[in-house]
């Protein structure tokens, strides 16, 4: 345990490899049963309230999706004492209202990603849980983010399905088509299996999405999508995400 546990455990995507505005910083680099996170553990505060961020793929953004140790990041963070996660995913927006640049909160999860250890009960001799599902972010977080969002001034849409694909390919026109049949606003390469471990740990969880692209063949998009496009979608997009996550510490 941290002295300190942290109020909140943010975890980054794509772009987003520290957390601006976090200070007195020091760096663990924790062992869990189950392997090492992705990189450094950053603790720090965030107007005085204590604040513990990982880079999901690391900080050089090495390692891909289907290879990030879901596991060890998220016990890594429980271990330290963190309770409540907001996890920053970058996404391609499907739904007419996640174009680029916009954050949302997402309510539901459609899993299309395979191979991944997606449960704590994965060696032989633990006990097997079957945790509930059915709202897959925690309600509560959800509606503080939301309203922490409001507090700051910032625009962040109220849900939408995310959709969790392998990666680290980005899709095809028609997968893309059949994820908006199945109900998909928005597709990421690493919301699964994290949120399902958070539930098994006992964690608060919600995301909070930043579109930086428009999905392949949505938003009358015919150019190719580029990681600069991504890039500069993200930056622009999250600038402000620190105001929100101070307003949701205030609360
Ligand atoms: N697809 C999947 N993951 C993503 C995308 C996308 O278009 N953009 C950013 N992350």
């Amino acid at each position: 345990m941290a002295e300190t546990e942290p109020a909140l455990a943010v975890i980054g995507g794509t772009g987003l490899y520290r957390l601006a505005g976090l200070e007195d910083v020091r760096t663990v680099q924790p062992s869990t049963p189950y392997g090492a996170p992705s990189g450094p553990i950053r603790l720090g505060s965030l107007d005085g309230h204590p604040v513990a961020f990982l880079a999901r793929h690391g900080e050089a953004h090495s390692v891909p999706p289907h290879r990030i140790n879901y596991r060890a990041n998220l016990a890594a963070l429980h271990a330290l004492g963190a309770r409540r996660v907001v996890a920053l995913n970058t996404v391609g927006g499907i739904g007419e209202a996640y174009g680029p640049r916009v954050l949302a909160c997402p309510d539901q999860i459609i899993d299309y990603t395979w191979g991944r250890i997606s449960t704590l009960c994965e060696e032989p001799g633990t006990k097997v849980l079957h945790v509930d599902f059915g709202d897959p972010y925690t309600p509560d977080l959800r509606r503080q983010v939301l309203q922490a969002a409001r507090q700051a001034g910032v625009d962040l849409v109220d849900g939408g399905c995310y959709g969790a694909t392998q990666g680290p390919r980005l899709e095809t026109k028609a997968e893309i088509e059949r994820m908006r049949r199945d109900g998909c606003h928005l597709v990421g390469m690493t919301g699964m299996p994290e949120a399902a471990l958070a539930r098994e740990l006992g964690l608060e969880y919600a995301s909070i999405a930043i579109s930086a692209n428009w999905a392949a063949g949505c938003g009358g998009s015919v150019e190719e999508i580029t990681l600069q496009e991504v890039l500069d979608n993200v930056e622009a997009a999250s600038s402000r995400l620190p105001d929100v996550l101070r307003a949701l510490l205030k609360q």
